[in-house]
């Protein structure tokens, strides 16, 4: 049997996270680069290079955030790409429109839609996006998160048979040590300067403690099997404390 979802040592429950987001999207940018000794940046390039191979027309970025890997697409992509931003979130989705613009006066980079809505019911058709990425966001939509399947099989109703997903995500290392000193940063360091910096201790626990207590980079893998992907590629990154995983509609 493959992982469960959110049985993680606790009682399956759903958190705010819709309002976590709203009050800190003025600093989540900020923190993420300090939180990842600004390697996200560089995490995020590699995983728009894989979702723009091979060549796609249509790009979906679940749970978009301030959009900093979509607007990575749309740097790395060709003209005439159509890109899609979705995320339930209207204040991260400001954000990343903002980021947009500012992108758009300085260089002419294909324009991004930016769509708000909940990944469980997605207003697109079947088979409809050629390549789908989520950064650092499928925790969210899985770990202890009653509807878990609902939103993984939205995920695989909306891509085309044979497109690739491409997530970046948070991963139990697999070293014994390593696991150690990233459970000691994310348990004691991350939470209370998160908090500090963006006023909001709650969502950093939230954040922290998924993270910690989040699937290693083979349980990823029999996740995604049984939503009916195949893995492609997973690759550890950060000694296994991130992940880049690509899956293909079957
Ligand atoms: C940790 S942020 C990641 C943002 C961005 N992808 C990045 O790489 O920084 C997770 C995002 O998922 C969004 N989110 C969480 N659950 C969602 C859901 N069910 N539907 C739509 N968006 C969701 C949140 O609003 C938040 O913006």
């Amino acid at each position: 049997m493959g992982p469960q979802f959110g049985t993680m040592g606790r009682q399956m429950e759903d958190y705010p996270l819709k309002d976590f987001y709203s009050d800190i999207y003025t600093s989540y940018d900020r923190v993420n680069r300090i939180f990842t000794f600004g390697r996200d940046l560089k995490w995020r390039r590699r995983a728009a290079s894989e979702c723009l191979d091979p060549d796609p027309d249509k790009v979906l970025d679940v749970c978009t955030g301030t959009g900093d890997f979509i607007l990575e697409v749309a740097s790395q992509g060709r003209e005439g790409i159509s890109l899609t931003g979705y995320d339930f979130s209207k204040t991260m989705l400001q954000e990343a429109r903002r980021k947009q613009q500012l992108m758009q006066e300085r260089n002419s980079a294909p324009p991004v839609e930016f769509v708000e809505g909940d990944v469980g019911a997605m207003p697109f058709e079947d088979d409809h996006f050629d390549a789908m990425g989520i950064t650092f966001g499928i925790r969210n939509l899985v770990y202890q998160n009653s509807k878990a399947s609902q939103h993984l099989s939205e995920m695989y109703r909306v891509l085309r048979p044979g497109g690739h997903l491409v997530i970046l995500e948070s991963s139990r290392p697999d070293s014994a040590i390593w696991r150690f000193f990233n459970s000691i940063y994310l348990q004691f360091i991350l939470p209370y300067l998160g908090g500090v910096i963006s006023g909001n201790l709650k969502a950093y626990r939230y954040l922290a403690s998924s993270s910690r207590n989040y699937y290693s980079i083979g349980e990823m893998g029999q996740i995604l099997e049984e939503a009916g992907f195949m893995i492609g590629k997973s690759e550890p990154l950060f000694l296994g404390s991130v992940m880049l995983v690509v899956a293909v509609k079957n």
